[in-house]
C-alpha cells in the first residue's frame, strides 16, 4: 500500500483545537494499525494571510493538488475585514471546494445512545436515529450568477443571488444518494421546494428520473424542506439518506445536530466523483465553524473533527474496519461518561479537547 498524503489545514478558532486531537487519533492508527498515513499541516485562510500575506500560498495549493485528502478544522475568524477581497476568495473554503469538485458532502448523524439526555429531543424520538445528508456541494444558490450588491439609479441598494442547478449538477447528486443508500436501508428522501422554486422543480424531475431509470430497486420519497426541519426533530429515524441542494443541506444538517445534542458531534467527507482507479479527491471536516465564543480556551468537543478522521479511513484509506473501529471507540468512550462542556448534563464532569481525545485514544487502546 502506497502511503497517502494528508493535508491537515486546521484554519481558525477551534478549527486547530479540534484539529490537533484528530491528527493524534489517525497518529494512533499509524502506530499501532500500520495505516498508511502521511499528515502535514499547511497554512491556509487567516492564518497563511497573517504569516505570508496570502489567504492561499502556492506551496499549499501544490500539496493540496498532490496530495490524497485534505483534513480541514474551520474557517472564518472574528475579523476578516483587514484582508483583501480578493484574497479572501482565494483562501475561502467555498473556493476550494468548487476547485476540487467534491460535490457530494456526506453528513452522517448517529444518536448516540450515551447522549440521549444531551439532545433537546426525547430519548424516544431520537433513539437508533441514524441518517446520512448527501448535500450538493459545488452549485445552487452559493456560487450561481449573477450575484452581488448593485445600486439602482435611485440609489437603493439590491442583494442578489442566484439560485440555479442544471440537469447534470443534480443527477451526479442523486446517483450519489441511491448508490449509499444500497449500502444501507435503500431508501433515500430528495428534499426540495419544489412548489415554490422553478430549480427545486427539475431537481425533482431530475431525481425522479434518475430513480426510474437506474435505481428502481431503492425506495425514493419527495419532501419539502420546510417539513424536512421539522421532521428531523420529530421523527428523525424515518430518514436513512437525505438528498440536498446546497443551502437546504447546509441549515438542514445543523438542524440534525441537535439529535445529539451539539453540533461539536457531527462529521462530514466532501467528495469528488472517482477518477480511472476509483480515487476521488476528498475533504474531510467537521461541520461545525470556528466557533469564535468558544475558541482558545481548550473547551471545544473534538469528536466531529475525530468523526470526521474516521470517515477518513473509510473513503480515502478504504478500510472501513478501521473507520468501524474509530467510531465505536468514540461511542464506548462516551458510554464510560466522557463528556466536553457541550454534551455534559448539570453535575456531569466535564474534559477538555484534550482529554477527550485521550479518552477515545484509551478507548482504541482497549481494544
Ligand atoms: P459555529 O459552528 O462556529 O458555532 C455554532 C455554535 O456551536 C456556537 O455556540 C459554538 O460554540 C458551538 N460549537 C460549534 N462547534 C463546537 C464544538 N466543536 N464544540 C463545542 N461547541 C461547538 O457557527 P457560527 O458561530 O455561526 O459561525 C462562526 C464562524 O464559523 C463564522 O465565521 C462562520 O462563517 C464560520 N463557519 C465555518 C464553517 C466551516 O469551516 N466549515 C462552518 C460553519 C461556520
Ligand atoms: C458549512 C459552513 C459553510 C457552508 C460556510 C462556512 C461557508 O456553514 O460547511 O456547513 O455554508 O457551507
Ligand atoms: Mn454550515
Amino acid at each position: 500500500r502506497p502511503t497517502l498524503d494528508i493535508v491537515v489545514l486546521p484554519g481558525d478558532g477551534i478549527g486547530p483545537e479540534v484539529t490537533d486531537e484528530a491528527v493524534r487519533v489517525l497518529d494512533w492508527f499509524v502506530t499501532h494499525r500500520a495505516v498508511p498515513l502521511r499528515m502535514t499541516r499547511h497554512l491556509f485562510g487567516s492564518a497563511a494571510w497573517a504569516a505570508e500575506r496570502t489567504a492561499m500560498p502556492d506551496r499549499t495549493w501544490a500539496a493540496i493538488m498532490a496530495g490524497d485528502a485534505i483534513l480541514f478544522g474551520a474557517t472564518g475568524s472574528l475579523d476578516q475585514t483587514h484582508i483583501p477581497p480578493e484574497e479572501r476568495r482565494k483562501g475561502a473554503l467555498l473556493t476550494m471546494r468548487r476547485a476540487l469538485d467534491v460535490f457530494a458532502n456526506l453528513r452522517p448523524v448517529k444518536a448516540q445512545p450515551a447522549l440521549a439526555e444531551a439532545s433537546p429531543f426525547k430519548a424516544r424520538t431520537v433513539a437508533g436515529a441514524d441518517l446520512v445528508f448527501v448535500r450538493e456541494l459545488t452549485a445552487g444558490v452559493y456560487f450561481g450568477t449573477p450575484r452581488g450588491i448593485e445600486t439602482l439609479p435611485d440609489g437603493t441598494r439590491r442583494g442578489v443571488n442566484t439560485h440555479a442547478y442544471t440537469d447534470a449538477e443534480i443527477a451526479r447528486a442523486a446517483r450519489f444518494a441511491f448508490q449509499l443508500a444500497r449500502t444501507r436501508r435503500n431508501h433515500v428522501t430528495s428534499v426540495d421546494k419544489a412548489n415554490v422554486m422553478e430549480a427545486g422543480r427539475l431537481w425533482r424531475d431530475v431525481v425522479s428520473q434518475v430513480h426510474a431509470a437506474e435505481f428502481p430497486d431503492v425506495t425514493l420519497e419527495h419532501m419539502l424542506a420546510d417539513n424536512c426541519a421539522l421532521q428531523l426533530g420529530r421523527a428523525p429515524t424515518r430518514f436513512d439518506v437525505i438528498v440536498t441542494d446546497n443551502l437546504f443541506g447546509d441549515l438542514l444538517s445543523d438542524c440534525a445536530g441537535a439529535i445529539n445534542g451539539s453540533l461539536g458531534m457531527l462529521p462530514s467527507a466532501a467528495l469528488s466523483a472517482p477518477d480511472a482507479d476509483g480515487r476521488r479527491r476528498a475533504l474531510y471536516e467537521p461541520i461545525h465553524g470556528s466557533a469564535p465564543d468558544i475558541a482558545g480556551k481548550g473547551i471545544a468537543n473534538p469528536l466531529g473533527a475525530i468523526l470526521s478522521a474516521a470517515m477518513l479511513l473509510r473513503w480515502t484509506a478504504r478500510l472501513p474496519a478501521e473507520a468501524d473501529r474509530l467510531e465505536a471507540a468514540v461511542a464506548s468512550a462516551l458510554d464510560a461518561g466522557a463528556r466536553t462542556a457541550d454534551i455534559a448534563m448539570p453535575g456531569e464532569a466535564v474534559l477538555s479537547t484534550r482529554a477527550m481525545a485521550d479518552a477515545v485514544i484509551a478507548a482504541l487502546d482497549a481494544g
